[in-house]
């Protein structure tokens, strides 16, 4: 079999998570890696830290057959590379992805997509116009509970929505990532964008984008600047009250929380920390068996959909569109001017 050929841009925690999911995949092969940092080009990961998830970084990573770069650009121009997958800080993911993208490249990139509105224009138009299949590494789509119940309420089984909560609590980053950046509002969004991106994300996908939303949050609590804990309700104009909230200010220690309720006509869907389960209005509660066969997690689905749509040179549309991708970041730059005005913003 040939594999697909996949080169990391950044070793943080989702560099090694990534990492960690390639190698267990038959049909990729990792064969370049960049990173600006010596020590994570040596393969020493022992310094990445996470707030969920993540594999054991106390051992280097094996580096046979992989060429390594200092500068992810170098990279990006090894004709021996499929895939280019960009884990590094936020705002430097739009000027990669539009390389890699102009070099005919398929790319994966982490969520939140880019850091600002101009940003994202470029990415857009440059993944309008590529030949490379893109999708970004908005994971909790392709989480099996998340995905289920999108789909379960998409097919129509549970009626019409009344409610939905969306909630994702982070015990808090400050000291995990290189350079610290999470903390530098300016660079990482807060929580805002980089955590709560996900539930934003989420409502975008059970609802579609909504007439407005309003946004509350709490700046410098554990950041320099950042909104590190957002409220955020969002309008349909037809009596549902739809609402998220993120964080990233809880005590180290604190379990990772996410969790949604929502509300339907005929049944409630609910996943928190005692599981997933679906409340008919009539009948027994149901724990749906979700689909896990590629692994328990959202990165383990999505990457290996993705990869296997490059094996087969199938275009991927089970996750994602690049325009279902900036709504999202539309709606969630939407929520960072409703935070600084404090007012409502229409979309
Ligand atoms: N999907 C998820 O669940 C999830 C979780 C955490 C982070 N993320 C996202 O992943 C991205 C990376 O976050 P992280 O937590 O891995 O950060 P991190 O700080 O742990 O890792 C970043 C890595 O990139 C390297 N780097 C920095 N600038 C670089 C550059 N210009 N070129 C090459 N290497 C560079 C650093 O040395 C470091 O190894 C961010 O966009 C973040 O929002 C996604």
């Amino acid at each position: 079999m040939k594999k697909v050929r996949i080169g990391i841009i950044g070793l943080g925690f989702m560099g090694t998570t990534h990492w960690g999911v390639y190698k267990g995949l038959k049909n990729a092969q990792i064969v370049a890696l960049a990173d600006v940092d010596a020590k994570k080009r040596r393969g020493d990961v022992s310094a990445v830290v996470g707030n969920i998830g993540g594999g054991d970084n106390s051992k280097p990573l094996d580096l046979t057959g992989v060429t390594v770069y200092e500068n992810g650009f170098a990279l990006i121009s090894n004709a021996d590379v499929d895939v280019v997958d960009i884990c590094v800080p936020t705002p430097d993911h739009a000027d990669l992805v539009c390389a890699a993208l102009a070099a005919g490249k398929h790319v994966f990139c982490e969520k939140p997509l880019c850091r600002d509105a101009a940003q994202m224009k470029k990415i857009v138009a440059a993944a309008k116009k590529a030949k490379g299949f893109f999708n970004v590494g908005l994971c909790v789509r392709a989480w099996p509970e998340y995905r289920h119940a999108c789909e379960y309420y998409r097919s129509g089984k549970a009626g019409k929505m009344r409610s939905a909560t969306f909630k994702r609590i982070s015990p808090s980053v400050d000291g995990n990532a290189w350079q610290n950046w999470f903390m530098d509002g300016a660079r990482s969004g807060g929580a805002l964008l980089d955590l709560h991106v996900h539930d934003a994300d989420q409502v975008n996908c059970f609802f579609g984008m909504p007439k407005s939303v309003t946004a509350a949050g709490a700046r410098g609590i554990v950041s320099k600047g950042g909104v590190d804990h957002v409220v955020a309700t969002y309008d349909y104009g037809n009596g549902t009250l739809v609402m998220a909230e993120g964080g990233w200010a809880a005590a180290k220690g604190t379990p990772f929380e996410m969790s949604f309720t929502i509300v339907c006509e005929k049944a409630t869907l609910k996943l928190d920390a005692s599981g997933y389960h679906i409340y008919p209005v009539k009948g027994k509660p149901i724990s749906p068996k979700v689909d896990a066969k590629a692994g328990p997690t959202g990165w383990h689905q999505e990457l290996a959909y993705f990869v296997s749509c490059v094996a087969k040179g199938v275009k991927p549309d089970r996750y994602q569109t690049v325009d279902s991708v900036a709504d999202t970041m539309r709606l969630i730059f939407a929520e960072e001017r409703s935070v600084k005005t404090g007012k409502a913003v229409r979309l």
